[in-house]
C-alpha cells in the first residue's frame, strides 16, 4: 500500500519522540512492503516562531491531502496565556480537530505485560490484564452548550452551563464505538447518567437502537458514577468504553493512571473518513526537552493505532505492539520508567531497540 502521512513534530521532546515514531514506521512499512511519504506541517509555538501564527493557514488542507496525520506535542512556557490566541499552541490544535472534524477521542488505557509493577491497583487486578479503550465524543455537551452568567434579585451571580446532544451526534459516536469493538473484544460499555439527565436518556435510546445493529457485539449500560468505581475495582472487565465529552474527560484520565506512565499512551482523534489524528497523551514536556531523556513508546504506539484504526491493518500494528513489549520485558526502561538504581537508556537507544525487534518478530 501507498500511505501519506503528515507529521506535525511541534515543540519541546515533539521532535525528538516523532522521530524515532517515524523510524519505527518506516522498519514495519519495508517489511510489510508499504509505501510511506512524509509531509512536514508546521503547528505550534514552532510555527508561532517561524511565521508568528500558531495555526499557519492552508495547515488542515495539507493535512486533509493525508492519510493520516502524527503528532509529537505542542505548547512551552515561551508561548504561555500571556500570548494573544493565535499565537498559542493549544489554539492550533482545537483548531486543527474541529477543521478535520474529528469527534471521537479514542485512549486506551492498556497494561503492557511487562509493567503490570507500575499499576497502582491491586496486584491480583493487574495480573489479570488491563487492555480498554476509552472513546469520548469531543464536539458536543456541555463544553459546547450556551453559557450564561448573570446577576439575581436575591441569590448573587447565577451562571448555566447547558448540555445538548442530538440524535445524529449521539449515533456517530456510537456507532464508532461498536466498529471499534468489532476490530477488538466485541464489547461495548456505554456511560451515562441516565437515572438524572434527559441527554443520557436520549444517549441510552440510541445507544440500543444500535445494539440491535450490532448483535454480535456484547452490550451494557453503566451509570457513570459506577463506571469511575469499576474503573478502579476491575478495569479488566472493559473493552470499549463509550461516552459524552465531559464524563470521558474525566474517565480517560482516570483510566490511564491505573496503567503506570503517561510516557506509555498513545492516543487517536478521528472522524468519518480520512486524516484521523494520532499523538501520544503527554504534552511537550519542556522540562527533559533536547536531552535525550523522552520515552518515545506512546508515539510509537500512536503508530501502531494508526495502522490498526485508519488503515485496517492489524499485523502492523500487533507488529509494533509486540516490538515494545519485546523490549519492556528484556527490561529496558526510559528514566521516567526506571525504578530507582535501574539503568535506563534514552530516546534514541530505545527507538533504536523497538525496530531491531520489529524486524525480528
Ligand atoms: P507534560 O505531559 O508535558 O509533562 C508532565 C510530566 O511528565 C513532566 O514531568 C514531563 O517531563 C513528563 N513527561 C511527559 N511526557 C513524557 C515522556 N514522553 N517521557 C518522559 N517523561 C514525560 O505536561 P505539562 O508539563 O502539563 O505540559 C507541558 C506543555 O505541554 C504545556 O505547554 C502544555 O500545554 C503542553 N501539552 C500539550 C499537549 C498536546 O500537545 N497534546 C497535551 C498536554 C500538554
Ligand atoms: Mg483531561
Amino acid at each position: 500500500m501507498n500511505y501519506k502521512i503528515a507529521l506535525i513534530r511541534g515543540d519541546g521532546i515533539g521532535p525528538e519522540v516523532v522521530d524515532e515514531a517515524v523510524g519505527v514506521l518506516n522498519t514495519v512499512a519495508e517489511k510489510f512492503g508499504h509505501q510511506v511519504e512524509y509531509v512536514d506541517v508546521l503547528l505550534g509555538g514552532c510555527a508561532t516562531d517561524a511565521v508568528g501564527k500558531s495555526y499557519p493557514d492552508g495547515t488542515a488542507e495539507r493535512c486533509k491531502t493525508c492519510d493520516a496525520v502524527l503528532l509529537g506535542a505542542v505548547g512551552g512556557p515561551k508561548w504561555g496565556a500571556d500570548k494573544p490566541a493565535e499565537q498559542r499552541p493549544e489554539t492550533a490544535l482545537l483548531a486543527l480537530r474541529k477543521d478535520l472534524g474529528l469527534y471521537a477521542n479514542l485512549r486506551p488505557a492498556s497494561l503492557r505485560p511487562a509493567m503490570t509493577d507500575a499499576c497502582p491497583l491491586k496486584k491480583e487486578t493487574a495480573d489479570k490484564g488491563i487492555d480498554l479503550m476509552m472513546v469520548r465524543e469531543l464536539t458536543g455537551g456541555i463544553y459546547f452548550g450556551k453559557r450564561n452568567k448573570y446577576q439575581t434579585e436575591d441569590r448573587g451571580m447565577e451562571a448555566t452551563d447547558l448540555m445538548a446532544y442530538s440524535e445524529q451526534e449521539i449515533e456517530r459516536i456510537g456507532r464508532r464505538a461498536f466498529e471499534l469493538a468489532r476490530l477488538r473484544r466485541g464489547k461495548v460499555s456505554s456511560v451515562d447518567k441516565a437515572n438524572v439527565l434527559e441527554t443520557s436518556r436520549l444517549w441510552r435510546n440510541v445507544m440500543h437502537r444500535l445494539a440491535a445493529e450490532y448483535p454480535d457485539v456484547q452490550y451494557e449500560d453503566v451509570l457513570v458514577d459506577n463506571c469511575a468505581m469499576q474503573l478502579v475495582r476491575d478495569p479488566g472487565q472493559f473493552d470499549v468504553v463509550v461516552t459524552e465529552n465531559m464524563f470521558g474527560d474525566i474517565l480517560s484520565d482516570e483510566a490511564s493512571m491505573v496503567t503506570g506512565s503517561i510516557g506509555l499512551l498513545p492516543s487517536a482523534s478521528i472522524g468519518d473518513g480520512a486524516p484521523g489524528l494520532y499523538e501520544p497523551i503527554h504534552g511537550s514536556a519542556p522540562d527533559i526537552a533536547g536531552q535525550d531523556k523522552a520515552n518515545p513508546i506512546a508515539t510509537i504506539l500512536s503508530v501502531a493505532m494508526m495502522f490498526r484504526y485508519s488503515f485496517q491493518r492489524a499485523a502492523e500494528a500487533d507488529a509494533i505492539e509486540r516490538a515494545v513489549d519485546a523490549v519492556l520485558a528484556e527490561g529496558w526502561r526510559t528514566p521516567d520508567i526506571a525504578k530507582p538504581g535501574e539503568k535506563a537508556v534514552g530516546t534514541r537507544e530505545m527507538g533504536r531497540l523497538i525496530r531491531e525487534k520489529v524486524n525480528m518478530i
